[in-house]
């Protein structure tokens, strides 16, 4: 079969290695892709958010499953188009998405459901916003409403700090996706992310992960789209899981269902695990990036047809085959990410870290200049590897690590650390 993946990250990389994993594959294209994706795949250039040139492109090449890697097409309505023209594709509709584009409409969503979530209010205006911080107190959690890239979040230790960042969100820091203002209340815990597959109300459970967003070892320093996860996360035990799809994943998707909206695609479930007790802290409409490249370098090929099984909405009929293995993906930065940072520098080595199912450099954010391997983003590479434990699996990614020739690279020494302590 064809196969079109959108997106060029870490997480596409890794969504490519796995489908080429696959014998069914004929023929795979990823659109734009990235210098490490055009090492395994054909890549094309191509308006990913625009479903008119989407649907063309694939009609073009004959393909037969779009996978959609990031948020924005599915947020742009790319599967909406998909579906009407008659391709499968991996991805909600545009308005099953709003379960990550709207932090309000998922709000909401578990009220319907009740679901267990934080209590929330939601504003359109500064001041009433402000009146609810200071009737609350702090700690309290500030949100925009929309789409912000994983940074419209402040978790405020103080009612000013709460209010600077609704003042922040109202002059227009996020855009549009700042037109309202979600405030939450804080919830502590542990954090885990749960994958399941859903094809309108079947569900297919297919990992757990942990990822580490700060920047800094542990866990502290700003916010970024993620510094290296792990795969399986140990606080996800078997009641836990089964009370998060059955309390919370399982009444949500009935309710998207029931208003005729039904969710299709892979959902990323945040969780605040307190006590054995999950709670929802944000629904995703994609696969999380880095978690993506340890959940794939666990699935292999079989990942291919779990993504084709739910396209066709077939699902029901979808087994996942375990192994009893862990997976970690190390993220070498370019020095000052998530901030300014330098574009440009030479990246050697990767050579000598031959591809196997036991070890992976995804790539993110590279290029080729001059026939050289460059630093051409934030995020840069995903080191991935797999063991028969967590120790193992974080020996050989930062064996792998100190095996890259790349001065201008940084990672953090600390991934697993609450899973290993
Ligand atoms: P989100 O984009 O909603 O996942 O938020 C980003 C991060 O902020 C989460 O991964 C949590 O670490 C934190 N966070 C969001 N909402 C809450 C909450 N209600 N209580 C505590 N932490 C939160
Ligand atoms: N790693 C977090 C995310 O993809 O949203």
């Amino acid at each position: 079969m064809n196969i079109l993946i959108l997106g060029g990250g870490g997480r596409e990389h890794a969504l490519a290695w796995a489908v080429l994993q696959n014998p069914k594959c004929d023929r795979l294209i990823v659109a734009p892709g990235n210098a490490g994706i055009a090492g395994i795949a054909e890549t094309a250039t191509l308006d990913i958010a625009d479903g008119g040139a989407v649907t063309e492109f694939a009609g073009e090449n004959a393909v037969d499953l779009v996978v959609i890697g990031p948020e924005a097409p599915l947020a742009a309505g790319v599967a909406d188009a998909c579906r009407a023209a008659g391709i499968a594709v991996f991805g909600p509709d545009r308005a099953a998405a709003m379960v990550e584009t709207s932090k309000s409409f998922t709000k909401e969503l578990c009220d319907a459901a009740h679901a267990p979530t934080a209590r929330y209010a939601r504003f359109e205006a500064a001041g009433p916003a402000k009146d609810h911080v200071r009737a609350r107190g702090a700690p309290i959690v500030v949100k925009a409403d929309g789409l912000a890239a994983g940074k419209g979040v402040v978790v405020a230790e103080s009612a000013a700090e709460a209010c600077a960042a609704i003042d922040d969100i109202f002059a227009g820091q996020f855009g549009a996706a700042g037109a309202a203002v979600v405030i939450e209340e804080m919830m502590t815990g542990e954090e885990a992310s749960f994958f399941v597959l859903v094809d309108g109300e079947e569900l297919l459970p297919i990992g757990t992960a942990q990822d580490h967003k700060r920047l800094g070892e542990g866990d502290t320093g700003p916010n970024t789209g993620g510094m290296g996860a792990y795969s399986p996360a140990p606080i996800m035990d078997a009641a836990v899981t089964e009370r998060a799809l059955e309390r919370i994943v399982r009444p949500c998707m009935a309710e998207l269902a029931r208003r005729g909206t039904p969710y299709s695609g892979v959902l990323y479930v945040g969780l605040m695990i307190e006590d054995g007790e999950p709670r929802l802290v944000e629904f995703n409409a994609r696969f999380g990036d880095p978690e993506c490249q340890c959940l794939m370098i666990r699935l292999g090929a079989q990942a291919l047809d779990l993504m084709q099984a739910c396209a066709e909405g077939r699902l029901a009929d979808a087994r996942v085959n375990w192994a009893d293995d862990h997976a970690m993906c190390v993220v070498m930065a370019a020095e000052g990410y998530p901030g300014a940072y330098r574009k440009g520098a030479e990246i050697r080595g990767l050579e000598r870290l031959v591809a196997s199912s036991g070890q992976v450099v995804f790539h993110a954010g590279t290029a080729f200049e001059n026939g050289a391997l460059v630093a051409a983003g934030g995020r840069v590479l995903g080191i991935t590897a797999r063991g028969d434990d967590l120790k193992q699996a974080r020996e050989r990614a930062y064996a792998m690590v100190d095996a890259v020739d790349w001065p201008g690279g940084v990672c953090r020494r600390d991934i697993g650390w609450r899973a290993l302590r």
